[in-house]
C-alpha cells in the first residue's frame, strides 16, 4: 500500500481562523431566490415565504458571510426596486440571465433571511449601468441612523435598527465581456477608487472588495489586479478572486489536482498586491476575498440551452449535479483556502441553493444535500482555532496538466481554548488506498473523537431527485492514535476530516 507521513508543529500557524472564510453567495439567478430560498406556497414558509427546511440545511452546511445579490445581476440592478410594499415593486427584465426579476425578494427581505439563517450580509454595489451616488444612498437606506431621508425611508418601511453591513464588493466581474458596463482595468480602477473613497467617507470602517479577475485564464489576469490596485490601493480592503473547475475530456486525474491552479491563482494575486504595496510606498496588505468559488460545469452550461429567447421567472438554470470526485475536488479546494488562510480572509462558495449549490430544492416538495455539501459543513463545524500548515511527505502521480501532483493534500486545525484539533485530508489516487501516519504529538491529542470519509466505489455518484441520500458521509474506518501518532488508511478519491481531543 502506498504510505504518506505528515507532521505537525504546533508553532508553524497559518493564522487565526476567521470564519468568513466559510461565507456563501446568493445571487438572483435562476432558481436560488425564488424557488429556492423563497417559495411562498412551500408548506415549511414562514411568513416572509422563506421556506424553514432551507433555513435548516443551510444552518447545517455552516455557512456564515453570504454575498448578495450578484453576481452578474447586480450590474443591472435598482436596489430601490427591492424595498418598501411588496405590492408596487416592479417586474424588470434581468439582463444578465436573461429573466424576469419580480423583486419580492430584496434587501429587506434578504436581510430578515440572514437573521433567520444566523449570517453575515456581504453587500455588492452596481457598478455596471450605475455608480457613486447609486453606492451611497444604498449606503445610507442600509447603514444609516434615524434622521437622514433614506435612513428613514428604511425605517418607514419596518426596518429600525440599521443593518451595519461591514462589506461591500464594488461591483462584480467587471473585467468580463459578458458583464453589463464591462470596463478597462484603467477606468474601472477609477471607479472603484472614486466609489470606495465616497463610502468610507460615510463609514471609515468599511471593508471594501475591488474586482480582481473573474478567472485566471482571462487574458488580462494579473495585469489587472496591478491596474485596478494602483488606481485603488489606498481607499479598498480586499481584492476578489473568482474561480470555478470542472473535469474536462475525462481527465480525472488533473481535476483531482485543481486545487493547484487554486494554490498559483492565490500565488499570483498576492505578488501582484504585494507589488502594488512596495510600489506606492503603502503599509497596508490587502486580503483576498475569494468570493467565488466552485465546481462549475461551465462548458456543458455555455453549450445548453436553458438560456432562450423566452423572459421567465426563475427558470432552471446552471442546476449542476455532483458527483463525489466533485466533493472530493471542493474539499480540496476548501484545504487550500485554509493554507493560504493568511491572504485568503474571505471566500464564499458560490452559490448557496439550486444554482450550482451545495443544496437542491423541488417546488412544492424535497430539498437535499448535495456531494459538496458534506466537505463543506463538516470542515465548517470541526475548524477552529487557529489554521496549521502541516508538513506533508508523499509521492505523486503525473497530470496532464499540472505534471506532478501529490496524491495527499492536507490542512489542520488547532484550539488551545478547548485542547480541540482537526485534521482534513484527500486522496487523488484513483486507484489506491493510502495509509497516512500522522505524528499529532505537538497537538496534545490523546483520542479520536470524530472520523468520517465521503467516497465510494463509484466516484461519479451522485444525489438527485430521485435519489436523494445516495452519497454521504461514512467512518473513516481503522483510524487509530497511540502515543502521539495518528494512522488512517484514505480510500482512492475520497476527502475526510478527524476531531481530536
Ligand atoms: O456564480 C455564477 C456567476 O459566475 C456570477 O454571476 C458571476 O459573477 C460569475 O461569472
Amino acid at each position: 500500500m502506498t504510505t504518506a507521513r505528515i507532521s505537525i508543529d504546533r508553532t508553524n500557524v497559518v493564522a487565526p481562523l476567521n470564519r468568513r472564510i466559510f461565507g456563501s453567495f446568493v445571487e438572483h439567478l435562476g432558481r436560488c431566490v425564488y424557488d429556492g430560498i423563497y417559495e411562498p406556497g412551500h408548506p415549511t414558509a414562514n411568513e416572509d415565504g422563506f421556506r424553514l427546511d432551507v433555513v435548516e440545511l443551510v444552518k447545517e452546511l455552516g455557512t456564515t458571510t453570504i454575498r448578495y445579490p450578484g453576481g452578474n445581476f447586480v450590474s443591472g440592478y435598482k436596489w430601490e426596486d427591492g424595498v418598501g410594499p411588496r405590492q408596487s415593486r416592479p417586474v424588470r427584465r434581468d439582463l444578465a440571465w436573461h429573466s424576469l426579476e419580480t423583486n419580492q425578494v430584496g434587501l429587506e427581505e434578504f436581510g430578515r433571511w440572514c437573521e433567520l439563517t444566523g449570517s453575515e450580509l456581504m453587500m455588492a454595489v452596481n457598478l455596471g449601468t450605475r455608480g457613486i451616488a447609486e453606492a451611497l444612498d444604498l449606503l445610507e437606506y442600509a447603514n444609516g441612523e434615524a434622521g437622514t431621508a433614506l435612513a428613514d425611508q428604511r425605517i418607514a418601511n419596518g426596518r429600525t435598527e440599521p443593518y451595519d453591513i461591514r462589506m461591500w464588493c464594488l461591483g462584480n466581474e467587471m473585467d468580463g465581456p459578458w458583464q453589463i458596463g464591462h470596463m478597462t482595468s484603467a477606468d474601472y480602477g477609477k471607479i472603484a477608487a472614486r466609489t470606495a473613497s465616497a463610502m468610507k467617507t460615510a463609514d471609515k470602517n468599511l471593508e471594501l472588495v475591488v474586482c480582481g479577475s473573474s478567472g485566471s485564464a482571462m487574458p488580462t489576469f494579473g495585469e489587472w489586479e496591478r491596474v485596478v490596485l494602483e488606481e485603488s490601493y489606498d481607499h479598498v480592503d480586499y481584492i476578489s478572486c473568482h474561480a470555478y473547475y470542472q473535469e474536462r475530456k475525462g481527465d480525472l486525474g488533473s481535476y483531482l489536482a485543481s486545487s493547484m491552479e487554486m494554490k498559483y491563482f492565490i500565488d499570483t494575486v498576492v505578488a501582484t498586491a504585494d507589488h502594488v504595496k512596495h510600489r506606492l510606498r503603502s503599509q497596508k496588505t490587502i486580503q483576498l476575498s475569494f468570493d467565488e468559488w466552485n465546481i462549475w460545469y461551465l462548458d456543458e452550461h455555455q453549450a445548453s440551452e436553458e438560456v432562450n429567447d423566452e423572459w421567465r421567472i426563475a427558470p432552471r438554470q446552471l442546476e449542476d449535479v455532483y458527483s463525489v470526485a466533485d466533493a472530493v475536488v471542493l474539499g480540496n479546494l476548501l484545504i487550500t483556502l485554509l493554507q493560504n488562510h493568511d491572504r485568503v480572509t474571505s471566500a464564499s462558495l458560490a452559490q448557496l441553493v439550486n444554482v450550482i449549490a451545495p443544496i437542491m430544492t423541488e417546488p412544492g416538495g424535497a430539498s437535499w444535500r448535495q456531494t459538496t455539501f458534506f466537505p463543506f459543513s463538516v470542515t465548517s463545524r470541526l475548524a477552529r482555532g487557529e489554521v496549521l500548515r502541516p508538513r506533508i511527505d508523499v509521492g505523486s502521480y503525473d497530470t496532464a496538466v499540472y505534471g506532478a501532483a501529490p496524491l495527499v493534500d492536507s490542512v489542520v486545525t488547532a484550539d488551545a481554548e478547548t485542547g480541540t484539533s482537526a485534521v482534513f485530508l484527500v486522496n487523488r489516487s484513483q486507484t489506491e488506498s493510502i495509509e497516512v501516519t500522522i505524528d499529532v504529538a505537538g497537538l496534545g491529542a490523546t483520542s479520536i473523537t470524530e472520523a468520517v470519509t465521503l467516497h465510494d466505489a463509484d466516484p461519479y455518484a451522485k444525489n438527485t431527485f430521485a435519489e436523494q441520500t445516495r452519497v454521504g458521509l461514512s467512518p473513516l474506518a481503522g483510524a487509530i492514535l497511540a502515543d502521539g501518532t495518528l494512522t488512517v488508511t484514505l480510500p482512492p478519491v475520497s476527502w475526510s476530516a478527524l476531531a481530536l481531543a
